[in-house]
């Protein structure tokens, strides 16, 4: 996982192993996994969050190493992940993203999320700001 991060990531903003492990093995976490050939080509990461009533998702991360790109692996990996906040009852999805990153705003955009406001200095030094973005979820009984 760590390999696929570098290559989706640069410095600052890359997660380190140790938090990799951190945000895949919270007991709230969820994590989808795309392999091709027995190698990970991508990986997803959420976390329930619990605030009084509400139980909403909040996407961590969504990679997919640069030679897999453009092959509906991201896509996959996102309804995944919906999927599984949704049926434990999560009602939201929330992210942040890059205000510069086209490719993955693409992505949620096609994906039904709406952009809700602006973070400025969300990123670390001088990776700047993001949008957030939300998403609801269909309720699974
Ligand atoms: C964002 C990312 C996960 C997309 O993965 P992917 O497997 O290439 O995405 P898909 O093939 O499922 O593409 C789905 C949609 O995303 C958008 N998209 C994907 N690549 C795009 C590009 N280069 N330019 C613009 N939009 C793009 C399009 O809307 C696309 O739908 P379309 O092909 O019908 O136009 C991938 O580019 C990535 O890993 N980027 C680096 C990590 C990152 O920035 N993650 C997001 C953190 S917030």
């Amino acid at each position: 996982m760590y390999a696929v991060e570098k290559l989706c990531f640069a410095p600052p903003l890359t997660f380190s192993r140790e938090q990799l492990r951190e945000l895949t093995t919270g007991e709230s976490s969820f994590t989808s996994i795309a392999e091709d050939g027995g190698k990970l080509a991508g990986f997803a990461i959420a976390a329930l969050m619990k605030e009084r009533a509400l139980r909403y998702g909040y996407l961590q991360t969504i990679d997919v190493a640069p030679e897999h790109r453009g092959r509906r692996i991201g896509s996959k990996l996102l309804r995944h992940v919906e999927e599984n906040i949704a049926a434990a009852g999560g009602r939201v999805m929330l992210l942040h993203v890059a205000v510069q990153n086209r490719e993955a705003i693409g992505l949620y955009e096609k994906h039904g999320y709406t952009r809700v406001g602006v973070e400025d200095g969300f990123y670390r030094r001088d990776n700047g700001d993001a949008f957030i973005y939300e998403k609801r979820l269909p309720s699974i009984p």
